[in-house]
């Protein structure tokens, strides 16, 4: 599958939105990563629904929206109408998974469900046909510029396997300490799409650096 760069809005300077989501698209960018966190299930707060709208105002670009949250079941409907194209919710606050991917499906958005490190991938394999979208935390989800962790390498590339033999077209993504020194590991692994926050906004030339990491995972495959 073709490789989609993501830049993740957690490390924008929020004071100048606008301009860092044009430089995201002069860069080249295929998606807009939105981390939605509520300071209960990751210790940390961001943003919600008010800038999820000011970012589709400003962006024809698919925003791929991570919802961090405890409950998320109560945050789908209205994170459509504000324009989300990928709506990704964790698997660790989601019993009705199934319940819950089906939802996010019928609003007409399309439905990720995401791993924390620790948690395994037979966590999904029920649903995994389902699903348009996986997400393999590469970090502890909370805040960005943390370092990759090794191990989530292997389980992309079982996570790759997972997703052929249920012959599921669901993109699978990764997001954390994503960079130059990593992306073409987890390329190699079978991830398709990849999250970079740090790696972009804190780069010399961060418009730039949005196709240097594409040639990288470009030239791994
Ligand atoms: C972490 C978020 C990430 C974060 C990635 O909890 O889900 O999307 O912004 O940031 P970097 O690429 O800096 O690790
Ligand atoms: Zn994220």
């Amino acid at each position: 599958m073709s490789v989609v760069i993501a830049p993740s809005l957690l490390s924008a300077d929020f004071a100048r939105l606008a301009d860092e989501i044009a430089m995201c698209e002069a860069g080249g960018a295929d998606w807009l990563h939105i981390d939605v966190m509520d300071g209960h299930f990751v210790p940390n707060l961001t943003f919600g629904l008010k800038v999820l709208e000011a970012c589709r105002k400003v962006s024809a670009l698919p925003l791929d929206v991570h919802l961090m949250v405890e409950r998320p079941e109560q945050y789908f409907e209205d994170y459509a109408a504000a324009g989300a194209n990928v709506l990704t919710f964790h698997v660790e606050a989601a019993p009705h998974m199934h319940r819950q991917v089906h939802r996010i499906k019928e609003l007409g958005v399309r439905a990720g469900v995401a791993l924390n490190p620790a948690t395994p991938l037979s966590a999904v394999e029920e649903i995994v046909g389902d699903l348009d979208l996986l997400l393999i935390m590469t970090v502890n989800p909370g805040f960005g510029g943390q370092q990759f962790i090794e191990h989530t390498v292997g389980k992309t590339a079982r996570a790759a396997t997972m997703l052929r033999g249920a012959q599921s077209r669901a993109r699978l993504e990764v997001d954390g300490g994503v960079g130059r020194a990593t992306i073409a590991r987890v390329r190699a692994a079978g991830a398709d799409a990849f999250v970079a926050g740090n790696a972009v906004f804190a780069a010399s030339d961060p418009r730039a650096e949005i196709g240097v990491l594409r040639r990288l995972a470009e030239e791994a495959a």
